[in-house]
């Protein structure tokens, strides 16, 4: 079921993100993400992009978020908030990359999950994963 999110909520969850900013590693493309992953028992998994010398093992800060959860025993979700920019700071909004789209339809229902781009200036936009990913591939496409 789609969670109901009060703007509380929501601003809560783009200010955890900005906070991940200052965590990114982003010696090669100075393009800062921060991402906040709410989970479906309340707790709060956040995430920042890691850069890599060799350039294909960067891991996204929306993975980060939500390996750290899985790697924990939480695989069910209700909402992500993601912000990102240039300087580490969140002037436009950042929309999650095809791979990360992917990654969220392994474990989120597309029309349930809420996908939450913000701006440091408290604009705000939400998209269901549906939205980003339509027709995605998922785990039931295998059974
Ligand atoms: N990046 C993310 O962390 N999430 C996205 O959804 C878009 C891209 C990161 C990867 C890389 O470190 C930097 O942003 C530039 O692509």
């Amino acid at each position: 079921m789609k969670k109901q999110l009060s703007e509380e909520q929501i601003h809560s969850l783009i200010d955890q993100a900005i906070g991940m900013l200052q965590y990114s590693y982003i010696p090669y493309s100075h393009f800062a993400v921060g991402a906040a992953l709410l989970a479906k028992n309340g707790k709060v998994y956040t995430g920042c992009n890691i850069e890599n010398a060799a350039l294909t093992p960067t891991n996204c800060a929306e993975r980060t978020a939500f390996f750290k959860a899985v790697s924990e025993g939480v695989k069910e979700f209700d909402a992500i908030a993601i912000v990102g920019g240039k300087n580490r700071k969140a002037e436009e909004f950042c929309t999650p990359c095809g791979v990360c789209r992917q990654v969220m339809m392994e474990w989120c229902n597309p029309d349930d999950f809420q996908i939450i781009t913000g701006k440091a200036d408290g604009e705000y936009q939400i998209h269901t994963l549906r939205q980003y990913l339509p027709d995605g591939f998922g785990p039931t496409d295998l059974q």
